[in-house]
């Protein structure tokens, strides 16, 4: 399967998916990283992994829906089957979501529909709530709303700092994206074969 990837910032959600895929761990090929900061970490991970980097910004249209229109196009030409947002900072508008709401996954760092926005990680710290976790789920027109796919648990230890609680977030994403990518082509797979 033909997946493109949606990032803004360091990357790291985009990395542990490259190595998986790398690992042949997910059955899909990486047609593009698309990213809307032209400084971003993550163009540099992509180049090294020699994967098609496609980057411009609202600000280079003139509006959000010529925005999209274009990602929809390069979408479309490149036969991208299912959308991998990590640390895509931008709300998904009509425009690309009309086509793709089904074919599109995010990754948010909190129990939702608990702390979604943002801060997820630092809400939950500030709420002083015993756990908070990462959840992968179907795009929406909301702000990390839609239907949930997968969710895992992290326990917030009575020491906690805001530094510790980040990193034990950031390594369950790690392992939870990957896994849940992997599942959910494999899923797709056999149904096409039926
Ligand atoms: C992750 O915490 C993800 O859950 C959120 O944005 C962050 C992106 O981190 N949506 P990175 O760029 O993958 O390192």
């Amino acid at each position: 399967m033909k997946i493109a990837i949606f990032a803004s910032g360091f990357g790291s959600n985009f990395q542990a998916i490259v190595n998986a895929v790398n690992a042949r761990k997910i059955d899909a090929e990486i047609a593009l990283l698309f990213c809307d900061k032209k400084d971003a970490y993550v163009i540099q991970r992509a180049n090294e992994q020699m994967i098609p980097v496609i980057s411009f910004s609202p600000a280079d249209f003139s509006s959000k829906a010529m925005y999209e229109a274009e990602l929809l196009h390069l979408l479309e030409e490149e036969q991208v089957e299912l959308v991998v947002l990590a640390g895509y900072m931008r709300i998904i508008g009509p425009t690309l979501l009309e086509v793709f709401s089904n074919q599109m996954i995010n990754i948010h760092p909190s129990l939702l529909p608990d702390f979604p926005g943002l801060h997820g990680i630092e809400d939950a710290f500030n709420a002083k709530v015993s756990e908070t976790g990462v959840t992968v789920h179907y795009v929406d027109n909301g702000v990390d709303t839609g239907p949930i796919i997968a969710q895992e648990k992290v326990t917030i230890e009575e020491k906690e700092t805001l530094a510790s609680l980040t990193e034990k977030i950031h390594n369950v994403e790690h392992k939870l994206y990957p896994n849940v990518l992997a599942q959910l082509i494999k899923i797709h797979q056999g149904a096409s074969r039926l």
